[in-house]
C-alpha cells in the first residue's frame, strides 16, 4: 500500500505536467521550423525561442513578436549610435538612416495591433510589408555608406549592430509575409 502512494502521486503529477511539457515542446518546434525558413535561422531561433510559450503555433503572434523585437533592438541601436557618434559627423548619416528605420518599424508595430479582417487585413499587411521593407533598405544603406571617417574598431562595431537589426527586420518580414499570405 505504501509503495502505491508515491506512484499515484507521480502519475497525477505526470498527468498535470505533461500538457505543459508537450505544449512548450511543440511551440519550440514551431519556432524552430519557422526560423529555419528564414535567411538567418540561428539568430532567429536565438532571439525568438524565449517567446515560444506566448507564440504557441500562431503565425500572427510569431510575426508580431519578430516585429516588436526588430523595433526594440533597432531603437536600442539608435541610442548606441548616438553615444558613439558623440556629435561627430562621421556616424551622423547612419544615425539618420537608422532613425528612419526606427520610425518605419514603430508605425509597423502600431499598424499590426489592429484586428482587421478581409480587405482591411490585406491593406494592413501591405502597409506593414512596405514599411518593414523600407526599414531594411535604410539599414542596408547605412551599412554601405557610413562612418567613413570612423576608426576601424568603431566601424566594425557599428557594422555589427546595424547588421543585426537588418537581419531582425528581414526575419520579421519573412513572418509578416507568411502571415499575410496565409
Ligand atoms: C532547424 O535547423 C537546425 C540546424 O540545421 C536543426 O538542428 C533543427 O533540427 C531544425 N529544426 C527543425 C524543427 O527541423
Amino acid at each position: 500500500m505504501n509503495n502505491i502512494v508515491p506512484l499515484i502521486f507521480s502519475f497525477i503529477a505526470l498527468r498535470l505536467l505533461a500538457p505543459m511539457i508537450f505544449a512548450s515542446d511543440s511551440s519550440d518546434y514551431y519556432v524552430s521550423v519557422s526560423c529555419n525558413a528564414t535567411l538567418y535561422p540561428d539568430l532567429c531561433f536565438k532571439s525568438l525561442s524565449k517567446y515560444a510559450a506566448s507564440i504557441k503555433t500562431e503565425p500572427k503572434a510569431l510575426a508580431n513578436t519578430a516585429l516588436t523585437l526588430a523595433f526594440e533592438t533597432t531603437r536600442l541601436t539608435l541610442s548606441e549610435l548616438r553615444k558613439i557618434g558623440g556629435g561627430g559627423e562621421s556616424v551622423g548619416e547612419c544615425i539618420e538612416v537608422v532613425g528612419d528605420s526606427v520610425y518605419n518599424l514603430a508605425r509597423s508595430v502600431r499598424r499590426m495591433e489592429g484586428e482587421e479582417t478581409g480587405s482591411g487585413l490585406a491593406a494592413q499587411m501591405s502597409d506593414v510589408e512596405t514599411w518593414v521593407s523600407a526599414a531594411l533598405t535604410d539599414d542596408d544603406t547605412c551599412m554601405e555608406d557610413f562612418c567613413r571617417r570612423c576608426g576601424a574598431r568603431t566601424r566594425a562595431a557599428v557594422r555589427e549592430m546595424v547588421f543585426k537589426v537588418a537581419r531582425l527586420a528581414s526575419i520579421a518580414l519573412t513572418f509578416i509575409d507568411r502571415y499575410a499570405s496565409g
